[in-house]
């Protein structure tokens, strides 16, 4: 299962199309709007989501609710067309009173962007490499999240830290598979612990007076994985190499550990890796998860545990120097319409491209073609695991 998406920040619309889909999923267009609401939400975020109010349209692909294995289209409309009709047309000329962006912001793509391409208005590079994209990403991920609630996975996210605002969490590596849906859901930064959410909006306060931005960290979270989906055998099978890919392709996210992560580096082996065990009920059992779930780039069968670090913003409300690309002097960057942080709505992002490689990963082992034979697939695969624990 795969996506690819097109569309402006300040385009018409955004789409995806997502190939390699099963026949027979049961899609539901208000639970990927539910998901786009989430991408939009979140404490700190700037006045472009009051503009928008993301509503998914499938086009394709589905046919009275269900998936018919051709390839799905999803299109999500941009409301802020209406005010940018002139300046991003696809066609004619440029409008008279036209402001090209020629102050490039340190930290976003501006400068290298227009550089590599030759162009003398950084418009063309940030339409594109602002992470408005996501919200196609988030759409498209709709159907990988079906496709694994059907098989029993749940992927979910929270954040951990916003500046130097913490959740100190106790044990979170084999405590955080339980923490609340709702808890988080209704944390306004996505943080399940009441006291670490108000301390990150009082950072966030802090930091938008100042005009300045901040990242944070987040870990997503998958349950219900079965033993042995990705693969050792190539470097291209391994679900490490896959996910870490998959979230680093996200704009601004600049660290991915998996399970303790960095803090296995610092500790003796006895103390890292997650004793074998073998219980009467649920066969091969592990009496922790420092791995975060994966060992040789397959999972465990435990919880998937990945932590996940956003830098600041690059857009600041007091802006850096830069120098201007037509007159080559030296001025402060632009101001770009901005969040101060979106460290929340990052985590839902990453929710959706972990959710597209589980979703490949499964497709491969237990077949591509129709929901009732993967499920098959994947009853027949969970007794053979047990019989080999008996
Ligand atoms: C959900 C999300 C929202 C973002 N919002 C903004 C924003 O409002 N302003 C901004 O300058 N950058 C924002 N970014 C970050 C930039 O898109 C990113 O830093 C830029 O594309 C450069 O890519 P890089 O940071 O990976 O080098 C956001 C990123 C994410 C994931």
């Amino acid at each position: 299962m795969r996506y690819l998406t097109a569309g402006e920040s300040h385009g018409s619309c955004l789409t995806a199309i997502v190939e390699g889909v099963p026949a027979g999923l049961k899609i539901s267009e208000s639970q990927i709007n539910t998901d786009l609401a989430r991408r939009q939400s979140g404490y700190g975020r700037g006045g472009r989501q009051k503009i928008e109010h993301d509503v998914v349209q499938v086009v394709s692909g589905v046919r009275f609710g269900r998936t018919t294995g051709a390839p799905v289209a999803l299109i999500v409309r941009n409301r802020d067309w209406e005010n940018w009709e002139e300046r991003m047309a696809p066609f004619g000329g440029p409008p008279s009173d036209l402001k090209r962006e020629v102050t490039p912001r340190p930290g976003h793509a501006d400068l290298v962007g227009a550089l590599k391409t030759d162009t003398d208005d950084c418009r063309n590079i940030l339409e594109r490499a602002s992470a408005r994209e996501t919200a196609a990403r988030v759409a498209a991920a709709g159907i990988a999240r079906e496709f694994l609630a059907d098989l029993g996975v749940e992927v979910f996210s929270y954040v951990t830290s916003i500046g130097d605002a913490r959740f100190e969490e106790d044990d979170p590596l084999m405590r955080a598979p339980d923490y609340k849906p709702l808890a988080i859901e209704t944390s306004e930064v996505r943080c399940p612990d009441e006291a670490a959410t108000e301390a990150m909006k009082a950072a966030i306060d802090r930091a938008k007076e100042a005009g300045e931005s901040l990242g944070g960290t987040f870990r997503v979270v998958a349950t219900g994985l079965v033993p042995g989906v990705g693969g050792y055998a190539t470097a291209g099978d391994r679900l490490t190499s896959r996910i870490g890919g998959a979230l680093f392709s996200i704009p601004a996210v600049k660290g991915v550990e998996f399970g303790l992560g960095f803090e296995a580096a610092r500790r003796p082996g006895s103390r890292v890796h997650d004793p074998i065990g073998l219980d009467p009920q649920a066969g091969f059992v592990r009496a922790s998860n420092n791995a975060g779930g994966l060992e040789g780039g397959m999972t465990t069968g435990m919880p998937l545990i990945v932590t996940v670090a956003m830098k600041p913003i690059p857009t600041l409300m007091t802006p850096l120097s830069t120098v201007n690309l037509d007159t080559l002097e030296a001025e402060e960057a632009s101001k770009e319409r901005s969040d101060t942080c979106a460290v929340p709505a990052c985590a839902v992002v990453a929710e959706s491209e972990v959710a597209f490689v589980l979703a490949e990963a499964y497709l491969e082992k237990f077949g591509r073609d129709a929901m009732v034979d993967i499920k098959a697939a994947l009853r027949a695969y969970r007794q053979r695991l047990k019989t080999m624990a008996r």
